[in-house]
Formats: structure tokens, C-alpha cells, sequence
């Protein structure tokens, strides 16, 4: 009997699907990361100023526990992939990484507090990083990163209010690094594997 591979979800349609796809595509033809997420922070900025790309209402759904990560696409012939995240009041990461990609992303609604951070020292595992800013990024924003510079947390600081952010991500991130806080000024560091949530 033949095996057949599983039938993949159907693309997920949204208002300006094909604007986003093609002005993605346009910046990584550039070929040069720098290049290319300085491009891609115009086009979302220009994007969420025309509200020429509207994203899915799943976007506007909280997941309990977690912030949400729906993958609203992924590019065939780049690789590069977006994902809309949700965040519940004062939902946030850890300090993390991004295994080595560069990740542009904006803020579609609400407003999200991004501290980075460098690494200051290394012992193994153990890893000692030194704060080197913080930003309230507000609806509109777009920020960026580059690797080596990659170490960050996001979060939405508000009690009352949901954030939702657009990621684009260099290649499909499945898995990051996330650094602990030990409490005496180290933090140790875990591969987590990323989940997604369901788009529709
Ligand atoms: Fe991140």
C-alpha cells in the first residue's frame, strides 16, 4: 500500500498576503543582511502606516500560558518565515538567542518593551550578560538584529492590554536558546524547541 505524506494545511489568506510576500522577497534579493532587514523595517513601517497588510483575527487570540506563535508563512524558494506572535498582558520571554538568524519584526497592535543584551562573560553552559538597552516599541515600529548581536527579551509590559507582533525570521526557526536566570547573576543556558499555535 502507498504511503502518502501528510496533506500540509492550506495557506493562510490575509489582506495583503502578496504585498508582504513580494516586499520580503524584494529584500532578500538584496543579498546582504544589513541591506535587507534595514529594507524589511521600511516595508512593515510602510505597511502598518497604509494598514495595507491586515493580518488574520486568530492574531488578536491570547493563548493561556504562553505567548502565541501562529506561522503565517513560509517561503519555498528562501526559506525565510514570518510569524505573528501574540502577547497576553505581560506575557515575555527569557533572555534568548536566535540561533544564528537575522529577525526583523513589528509591532501590529499594543506595544512591547525589548531589552538586549550583550554576552559579558562565558563558563560553560553558564553564561553572564550585560544590559545594553531597553525600548517601549509602540504600534508601527519596527525593529531588527543581526547576529553576533542576537541576545534579548521581549515582552508586553502592560496589565490590561494585548501586544501583537509580526516576525520575520532569515530561515524557519525551530529551536532557540534561552539562558535561565540562576539568580546570582548567571543564567544557564537550555535549547528549547519551539511550538506553534494554530492559524486560522
Ligand atoms: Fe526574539
Amino acid at each position: 500500500m502507498p504511503m502518502h505524506a501528510p496533506v500540509p494545511d492550506a495557506p493562510l489568506d490575509f489582506h495583503g498576503r502578496q504585498i508582504l510576500i513580494d516586499a520580503i522577497d524584494a529584500a532578500v534579493a538584496l543579498k546582504d543582511d544589513a541591506a535587507t532587514v534595514q529594507a524589511l523595517r521600511s516595508a512593515l513601517c510602510r505597511m502598518m502606516r497604509e494598514q495595507s497588510v491586515r493580518l488574520p483575527d486568530c492574531v488578536l487570540q491570547t493563548v493561556e500560558g504562553h505567548y502565541a506563535r501562529r506561522e503565517l508563512y513560509v517561503s519555498p524558494e528562501h526559506g525565510y518565515g514570518v510569524i505573528a506572535m501574540t502577547w497576553a498582558p505581560n506575557q515575555g520571554t527569557p533572555i534568548h538567542d536566535h540561533s544564528g538568524l537575522w529577525c526583523v519584526e513589528g509591532v501590529w497592535h499594543g506595544q512591547l518593551e525589548i531589552t538586549q543584551y550583550d554576552l559579558g562573560q562565558r563558563d560553560g553552559d553558564r553564561y553572564r550578560f550585560v544590559e545594553v538597552g531597553s525600548l517601549i516599541a509602540g504600534t508601527g515600529s519596527a525593529g531588527s538584529l543581526i547576529p553576533p548581536h542576537e541576545y534579548h527579551v521581549i515582552r508586553n509590559a502592560s496589565d490590561t492590554d494585548i501586544a501583537v507582533s509580526l516576525h520575520i525570521y532569515q530561515q524557519t526557526m525551530t529551536r532557540c536558546g534561552i539562558f535561565n536566570d540562576l539568580g546570582d547573576g548567571w543564567h544557564v543556558y537550555a535549547c528549547k524547541q519551539l511550538s506553534l499555535d494554530k492559524a486560522a
